[in-house]
């Protein structure tokens, strides 16, 4: 599946033919540009005819004869206001013109601003390449495949750094390489039609994770049978629609360090149930099982990249369709921590599958910390919008640092409130609670963290509602590609490798 991440030759080599160069607004463009007099100014000359003013999002491309054969002249903003997530998400959006524009030989070079975090240079050089470079073209012909071009050589140039940064810079791009190819399971998981991603394809997957991690990483699945032993009736009731059997799949990385649980939603695909969804909401539901995805490309990661930490992941595969045997609204059935739960919309039973999931990692694994990832609920969508995760805790450290992970690495989220009082609609007068709050002004997202938060008992837990950012049905912006976009996994990474 990842075989095209290494179609690149990324790093040292000779330069590349295009030379991207960074300008800022209210500097004067033409007097920092790397090529001979003449050529600076005829580039100059163009800018200005562009009236070009290095604003965000500007991009000017001129025909040079200079050992290279293009110049990409790309606004970058303010100086003050940049930063490496910023270049990073630039870098992306400019490798995207590059390709559309056949120009795949490129040279990104080092400058000042960029700071002194060699290593973090080279990661995000990398992961913008990478990442701005993948397509989902499984179903694509043969034709159209070679149609689409990808940048096949990439050569950064140094500039004033010693032999001894170009090597963490070297290192840094090894390390983003690796991110970005859990980032390409995640992403081509997410991208296939549920046809063709079931429960036991999420379950094959993480095998071959663990055959290929030569012993780190152990894989084991419970089957509907072990699970109805357990009492995971909230999970089983949502799988007992579809002709496709659940699968439990729990993977283990013996790192040394904390227990962490890693949980992601596995619905591989979400049609409602009985409470059928619209039509249009349904187009998109093949990426219920982001979450799950996102933690394959966790350990995809995990298995060629040690952390301090001992880490579990754990995925709740099932399918939520319509059927004879369906759960119909009105039923009970009783989870695994022994609530009984009234389940009066079957659409939402990414709740159901992870009360399951969150009891049984307490009770049977007992970690220091659970995250889960959910694709939970479009109410998530609204509060924040599509680029935004919504995220829960009942641990302010672990909020915080959490934070930090996801602001280091350019994944936005936002933290909303676990406020109780919001539980109260949660209340059923026939079983211990029910499985929807209170309709359209009830805080959808809120009151789907507080039901998952009755499932965890006494460990240190974060909600992560990624149902906006695990998908982009709209335009690609930075490394953000159209369809499953991995969110998650770079913030994940950074937040177990920063471990004590
Ligand atoms: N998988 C959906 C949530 C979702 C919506 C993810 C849009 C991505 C994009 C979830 O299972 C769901 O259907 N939630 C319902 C909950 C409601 C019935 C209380 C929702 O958000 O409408
Ligand atoms: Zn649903
Ligand atoms: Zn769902």
């Amino acid at each position: 599946m990842t075989g095209r991440i290494n179609i690149q030759k990324l790093g040292f080599p000779a330069r590349g033919e295009t030379f991207i160069h960074i300008a800022f607004e209210g500097t004067d463009h033409g007097l920092s540009l790397p090529f001979d007099e003449k050529t600076n100014q005829r580039i100059s000359a163009k800018l200005k005819q562009r009236e070009f003013s290095g604003k965000e999002g500007e991009l000017v491309s001129v025909d040079v004869d200079t050992p290279y054969k293009t110049a990409v002249v790309v606004g970058a903003g303010k100086e003050k206001e940049f930063n490496l997530i910023k270049w990073r998400n630039l870098l992306a959006d400019t490798f995207r013109y590059c390709r559309a524009h056949k120009l795949t030989s490129v040279t990104v070079s080092y400058f000042d601003i960029l700071g002194k975090n060699y290593f973090a240079v080279g990661q995000n050089l990398a992961v913008a390449l990478y990442l701005a470079n993948y397509d989902f073209d499984f179903y694509k012909s043969e034709e159209a495949k070679k149609k689409s071009k990808r940048i096949i050589n990439l050569a950064f140039s140094g500039g004033p750094l010693l032999t001894s940064q170009v090597k963490v810079v070297q290192e840094g791009i090894e390390y983003g390489k690796l991110l970005a190819e859990g980032i390409y399971l995640t992403r081509d998981l997410v991208n296939q039609p549920a046809s063709h991603v079931h429960p036991d394809t999420l379950e094959e997957q993480a095998i071959t994770i663990a055959k290929e991690s030569k012993g780190k990483i152990k894989v084991e699945v419970l089957d509907e049978n072990e699970c109805r032993k357990l009492g995971m009736g909230a999970y089983l009731g949502v799988a007992q629609g579809s002709e496709q059997p659940p699968k439990f799949i729990v993977l283990h990385y013996a790192g040394v360090g904390k227990k962490i649980c890693l949980i992601g939603k596995s619905i591989t695909f979400d049609s409602g149930g009985l409470s059928l969804k619209p039509p249009e909401h349904m187009e998109t539901m093949k990426m219920d099982m982001a979450g799950g995805a996102t933690v394959l490309g966790i350990f995809k990661i995990l298995s060629r990249y040690d952390v301090p930490a001992e880490v579990y992941g754990i995925l709740p595969a099932c399918e939520n369709m319509p059927s004879g045997h369906a759960m119909k609204p009105g039923d009970i059935v009783t989870a695994l921590n022994g609530k009984s739960i009234e389940v009066l919309n079957t659409d939402a039973e990414g709740r159901l599958t992870l009360a399951d999931t969150l009891s049984y990692a307490e009770k049977y694994l007992k970690p220091e910390m659970m995250i889960d990832l959910a694709t939970l609920t479009g109410a998530c969508i609204v509060a924040l919008g599509k680029n935004i995760t919504g995220m829960f805790g009942n641990d302010q450290k672990t909020l915080d640092s959490l934070e930090k992970a996801a602001n280091t690495e350019g994944e936005d989220l936002w933290p909303l409130p676990l406020y109780k009082y919001y539980a109260k609609s949660l209340k059923s007068p026939v079983a211990d609670l029910k499985n929807i709050g209170g309709g359209k002004y009830s805080g959808g997202a809120i009151t789907a963290a507080l039901f998952l938060s009755d499932f965890v008992d006494k460990t240190k837990w974060i909600h992560l509602d990624i149902a906006g950012p695990a998908f982009n049905e709209n335009e690609p912006y930075g490394v953000v590609n159209h369809g499953g976009t991995g969110w998650g996994v770079l913030m994940i990474l950074s937040f177990l490798s920063r471990l004590k």
